[in-house]
C-alpha cells in the first residue's frame, strides 16, 4: 500500500524551449519544467534568461536547472547562484560523489533539488537518504541499450513507500505515451518529457475520425451555432 503523499502524477515538459514552455503551460496541462546543460545549448540563449522565462511562464511549478561543475565547492557556488534566481527553482545534480554531498547540503538549507542521471535503485536510495526533492530516474537511456528503464521506477516507487522517504519518483528521459502510462501504472511522483512527445498523449485516431464524422453530419445537415 502507499505510503507517501500523492495527489496524481505530476507532468513536467523536458525542454529549454520558452514557446514550448509557454503552450502547455496554456493549456494548464504541466507542473513543471525540467531543463539540462544539453537544452540549455540547444535554446541558443543565455542560462539564467532561460530558466527566469522559463520560471515566470509557469507560475508555482517546479524549474530544475542544472549545475556543470563536478567539484563539491563548485558545485556548491553554482547551485546557491542558481538558486538565488527564483524560488520556484530546483537545483540540479548529477549523481557523483560530489553531487550526493551537495544534495545533503542543500536539502538542509531548505533548497529543493533533483538528483539527475539515476539509473539504479541503489542510487537512488542514496539520493533519498541525502534528502533529495526529485530523484530523476531515467528510463528511455537504458531501453536504448535493450534494458527495461522502467524495472528500476518500479523498484524505486516501493522503495520510496516501503520506507517512507519524502524524495518523489521523476521519471526521466521519457520517449513515448508507453513509457507515461508505465510511469502511472508504477505510482511515480511525476514525469517529464519533450514538448513531441506531450503532444502525443492527446492524439489517438478514434477520436480524429470520431470527431471527422460528427463535422460531416453537421456539415451535410447545413446546421451553424
Ligand atoms: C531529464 O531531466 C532529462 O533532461 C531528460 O529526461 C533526458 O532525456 P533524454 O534521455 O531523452 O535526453
Amino acid at each position: 500500500m502507499r505510503t507517501s503523499k500523492i495527489i496524481s502524477v505530476k507532468l513536467f515538459l523536458d525542454t529549454g524551449d520558452i514557446a514550448e514552455v509557454k503552450l502547455a503551460a496554456e493549456m494548464g496541462i504541466i507542473d513543471g519544467v525540467t531543463t539540462n546543460p544539453t537544452l540549455i545549448a540547444k535554446s541558443g540563449k543565455g542560462f539564467k534568461e532561460t530558466v527566469l522565462a522559463i520560471c515566470e511562464a509557469v507560475p508555482g511549478g517546479a524549474i530544475s536547472a542544472e549545475v556543470v561543475a563536478t567539484d563539491y565547492d563548485t558545485m556548491l557556488k553554482e547551485a546557491l547562484e542558481i538558486s538565488s534566481w527564483h524560488e520556484q527553482i530546483v537545483v540540479k545534480v548529477p549523481m557523483i560523489e560530489p553531487g550526493v554531498r551537495l544534495v545533503r547540503t542543500l536539502s538542509d538549507k531548505g533548497i529543493d533539488t533533483n538528483v539527475t542521471l539515476v539509473f539504479s535503485v541503489s542510487q537512488a536510495l542514496l539520493a533519498a537518504k541525502a534528502g533529495a526533492t526529485y530523484i530523476s530516474n531515467f528510463v528511455g537511456r537504458v531501453d536504448d541499450l535493450g534494458a527495461e528503464g522502467m524495472d528500476a521506477v518500479r523498484d524505486t516507487v516501493d522503495m520510496i513507500d516501503t520506507y517512507g522517504f519524502d524524495s518523489q519518483v521523476l521519471v526521466a528521459s521519457v520517449r513515448h505515451p508507453l513509457h507515461v502510462l508505465e510511469s502511472i501504472r508504477a505510482g511515480a511522483h511525476v514525469a517529464t518529457m519533450p514538448w513531441g512527445t506531450m503532444k502525443m498523449l492527446i492524439k489517438h485516431p478514434m477520436t480524429d475520425s470520431g470527431l471527422a464524422r460528427f463535422l460531416d453530419d453537421w456539415n451535410s445537415a447545413g446546421l451553424t451555432i
